[in-house]
């Protein structure tokens, strides 16, 4: 059955709770902290916009960083508090607490169409905790409850879980919903083919992705440190490469299931190696790799190859549908970005439906100027791994069914 939306609702008057995802990228400039990228505070106005004109009284709830269940100055919610009336263009009331009498006034206080910020919920040890009494207490100060923070929908939570309990009702907002519609949705039925593009440094995190999406794919194209595993598994020489000897065995059997399934999976045919992880450090590309000659000891592989990358290239190019999760190598350093840039550049060339399944391919993207490109990009790094994974996010399950 599919969930409540915010658009069902009928708000007017009403105290709607609205739990976000503000956990922004900050620094420190000058003493003062800077939002260096605001994307999920910008993907989260729809929501916040609709109640407004819809008359509510928004109030809302959110986390920052990980204060470990007790206030922090640091971890404070009022500088973003400031940014978002930059950006809706209204005061935003900033509550000091989270909850309690000074929360419960400022909510009074609102009038149709005004918007509160509770302060940090994670200053509460209830909130990870996922206590009952501290879900009960923020339930309290509204009358209806959006999660629209898909990137903490995989925590259970008192504020993206627990609350629902004590709420008549609970709803998606426009976020969840987009995030939902283009990582479960559209994934049902992908055009084909389906090219699945996986990176990152570990194949122990993202078995349980793989063989979720093996189940799906036509293509899976491996990048990234968790390539040389899988070389491991076949022989292949990985110089100082990492790799994760514990999972080699299971790097064979996925290999093997890929097989069994008719799945066509793509290992990197070379890859580029460098002598140290550093700027400016020397590096060559591998000649295609084989059982006889493989990555050189003192080396380490930091990136796909030339000739891996255009066999990726042809691959997506031929793509009626292309999800990526996980850089190829190590972008953040200029000289081992190639691949990660060329297959960002290729996935936004290419007319198909593009995915991008939040994390560091996220920021990836973005850095190198394709953002504009893609069909969807996640705000949800966790939460959509594990989305993708097939599991069911706490902050999801909960909400009302639509009648
Ligand atoms: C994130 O940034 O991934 C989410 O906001 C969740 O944050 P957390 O990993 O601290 O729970």
């Amino acid at each position: 059955m599919a969930k409540l939306s915010v658009r069902d609702l009928e708000v007017k008057g009403k105290r709607v709770l609205v739990r976000v995802d503000f956990n922004v990228p900050v620094d420190q400039q000058d003493g003062k902290t800077v939002i260096t990228d605001d994307t999920r505070m910008q993907e989260s106005l729809p929501t916040i916009q609709l109640l407004r004109e819809r008359g509510a009284r928004v109030i809302l709830m959110a986390h920052f960083g990980r204060p470990k269940g007790q206030a922090n100055e640091k971890y404070s919610l009022r500088p973003i508090g400031l940014h978002l009336h930059d950006l809706i263009g209204h005061p935003v009331v900033f509550s000091p607490h989270t909850v309690g009498p000074d929360a419960d006034a400022i909510v009074k206080s609102l009038h149709e169409g005004d918007v509160a910020l509770l302060e940090n919920v994670r200053f509460n040890a209830g909130e990870e905790a996922n206590d009952p009494d501290f879900a009960r207490s923020l339930a309290a100060l509204g009358d209806i409850y959006v999660n629209d923070a898909f990137g903490a929908a995989h925590r259970a939570h008192a504020s993206t879980a627990g609350i629902t309990q004590f709420v008549e009702q609970s709803a998606m907002g426009l976020l969840m919903e987009k995030e939902l519609k283009y990582l479960i949705d559209e994934l049902k039925e992908p055009k084909r083919p389906f090219v699945v593009i996986l990176g990152g440094a570990k194949v122990s995190s993202k078995i349980t992705v793989i063989k979720s999406l093996m189940e799906k794919a036509d293509t899976l194209l491996i990048g990234g440190a968790m390539a040389y595993t899988f070389f491991k598994a076949q022989g292949i020489e990985t110089g100082d490469s990492l790799v994760e000897p514990d999972k080699v065995e299971l790097a064979a059997e996925i290999m093997e299931m890929a097989k069994a399934k008719g799945v066509k999976f793509v290992l990197p045919v070379d890859t580029l190696e460098a002598r140290e992880i550093k700027p400016g450090a020397e590096t060559r590309n591998t000649p295609l790799l084989t059982k006889e000659r493989g990555l050189t000891p003192g080396w380490e592989g930091v990136d796909i190859g030339t000739g891996t990358i255009k066999l990726y290239e042809d691959e997506i190019g031929s793509a009626g549908t292309v999800l990526w999760n996980g850089p190829t190598g190590i972008f953040e350093i200029a000289d081992f970005s190639a691949g990660t840039k060329a297959v960002a550049k290729k996935i936004a060339e290419t007319d198909c439906v593009s995915i991008v399944g939040g994390g560091d391919s996220v920021t990836a993207v973005k850095q190198f100027g394709y953002a504009d490109q893609m069909t969807f990009i996640s705000t949800g790094g966790g939460a959509s791994l594990e989305l993708l994974e097939g599991k069911e996010l706490p902050g999801v399950a909960q909400l009302s069914e639509k009648e």
